[in-house]
């Protein structure tokens, strides 16, 4: 079993701590740097980066474009289990080779509520069925019909779909090949799925199709729907979440607690897995090799390292409790080494920060703040009337308002949520940043150049060759060396 000794010269050390000595560099381009790393034990990702699971950071859009880039993203649970399940299923639904339930619509429907069906689902398309729920197809809606039909708002959508008798459609097995070659052959962007009696079996888009070509490297699932992660606690409503979760197609469940390394993290495992089996299982947060070796012990498949750095945190301001995130990242490794993922959570602030953490023991790094404030992002704008700047909300999910918010949109909830303990975070304002695949972008050139700078063509080539000794590749800073380095 892996276990070796922490290095003196991370003690107390973190991220500001260490500059990388560049080595000979390989790549003819930084583009053909692969990034591809351990979510889990059983999930890789072509960008080893994931979304936090809070209020102001993962909502199913954050996910989503978390996905789409290589990443994964964990939807909070500071909301009713019917909100999250529904966050999971919109991201599982969105994209992928096929759509394995899309939703539909009723002949008879008006056209209104088909127009406000459309927008509160964020679909491109309703499928219209016989009657209510036995899914026979009797047509297709597109929204891009809805502009026409304004002055017809009570009418039924069965007098304005595309019929069944002109509908192309496809066999439930159909080969993506084979669709694709349809819908290009008959310049249609939505092929619905049927069996021998008319029966809806899914639906294949068109955006589908160019999205697979155009980003190989999205997280998806055996079936191509983006990969989507989703947090549970310990207490309280926890198992009925887990299942929920599961049910609608969450590929990993996070176990998400301040102090991992607890006799309530032990409890929740042993019960998620007595009542849910072998399920993806994130577990954290510990910051020490103890809690990293427990956590393995107790058969997590991936462990969620991270005391008190989070900029939305305020642990060890509060408690005196914590651990300097390189030097917990470094010590779980030491621990437990890659035979299961470490996930490097809270306290980035530069991309630098990311390959610091991968090359001392990380296998993916979760950010919170350095995705908050961007379009993707739950929350809505705040403008300054007077210089017109532009804001939005992070906080630290044991804020007051982060707490008061979670109790009010589900009351059921006072057992599971962290009401029980004092606030440990809090709500600032950020600069409105745009969409987050900018910032994703970024990251990924800036990944790419490090391992460039490594020596090595690819992310696990780079950890391969410092994890061993990375005292040979680090240069320990002083504070004017600091100054020099990070101050401009
Ligand atoms: P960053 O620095 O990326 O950190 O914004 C995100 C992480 O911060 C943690 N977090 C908290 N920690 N009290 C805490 O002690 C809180 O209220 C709180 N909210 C979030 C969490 O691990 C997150 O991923």
């Amino acid at each position: 079993m892996h276990r070796r000794s922490l290095e003196a010269e991370f003690i107390g050390r973190t991220y500001d701590d260490f500059l990388l000595r560049p080595q000979l560099g390989v790549v003819p381009s930084r583009r053909d740097v692969s990034l591809r790393s351990s979510l889990s034990r059983r999930i890789s990702l072509e960008l080893p980066v994931v979304s936090a699971n809070m209020d102001s950071v993962t909502g199913a859009r954050m996910a989503q474009a978390l996905a789409l880039e290589g990443g994964i993203g964990f939807i909070h649970r500071a909301m009713p289990i019917a909100t999250q399940v529904e966050s999971v299923a919109r991201v599982k639904r969105t994209y992928g080779y096929v759509v394995e339930q899309p939703l539909s619509l009723p002949r008879g429907t008006t056209v209104r509520e088909a127009r406000e069906f459309i927008a509160q689902h964020d679909i491109t398309g309703i499928l219209i069925e016989e009657t209510r729920g036995r899914g026979i197809l009797v047509g297709l809606l597109s929204n891009r019909d809805l502009p026409w039909l304004e002055g017809f708002e009570d009418q039924g959508v069965e007098e304005f779909m595309t019929p069944i008798e002109r509908l192309v459609t496809g066999p439930p097995d159909i080969t993506i090949e084979e669709a694709e070659r349809r819908m290009f052959e008959r310049r249609i962007e939505k092929l619905p799925l049927v069996d021998g009696e008319r029966r809806i079996r899914g639906l294949i888009t068109k955006r589908d199709i160019i999205l697979t070509r155009r980003r190989p490297y999205s997280s998806k699932d055996g079936k191509g729907r983006l990969l989507v992660g989703a947090a549970i606690g310990a207490r309280g409503d926890f198992l009925e979440r887990a299942a929920e979760l599961l049910r609608c197609g969450a590929d990993v469940i996070l176990i998400d607690i301040a102090h991992g390394h607890s006799q309530a993290m032990r409890g929740a495992v042993e019960a998620v897995r007595a009542k849910l089996g072998d399920v993806a299982l994130v577990c954290g947060n510990v910051g020490t090799a103890e809690g990293a070796a427990f956590l393995r012990d107790l058969g997590a498949d991936a462990i969620k390292v991270g005391i008190g750095p989070g900029r939305g945190c305020r642990t060890r301001l509060e408690t005196g409790a914590g651990v300097p995130q390189l030097q917990a990242i470094r010590e779980a490794w030491c621990a437990v080494g890659d035979a299961v993922p470490i996930i490097a959570d809270g306290g980035v602030r530069d991309d630098k920060d990311i390959f610091l953490a991968l090359i001392c023991g990380a296998s993916s790094v979760m950010l919170g703040s350095m995705l908050s404030g961007t379009d993707e992002a739950p929350g809505s704008l705040i403008e300054d009337p007077s210089s017109g700047e532009k804001r939005k909300i992070y906080r630290g999910m044991t804020s007051p308002q982060a707490v008061f918010d979670a109790l009010y949109s589900d009351e059921a909830r006072e057992d599971t949520l962290a009401l029980d303990i004092p606030a440990e975070g809090q709500e600032i304002q950020v600069p409105y940043k745009g969409s987050v695949l900018a910032i994703l972008h970024r990251i990924r050139g800036h990944l790419q150049s490090a391992v460039s700078y490594a020596g090595e063509e690819t992310l696990t080539a780079a950890r391969a060759k410092v994890l061993p000794d990375p005292l040979r590749y680090l240069i320990p800073l002083s504070p004017a060396a600091r100054t020099e380095s990070y101050e401009r």
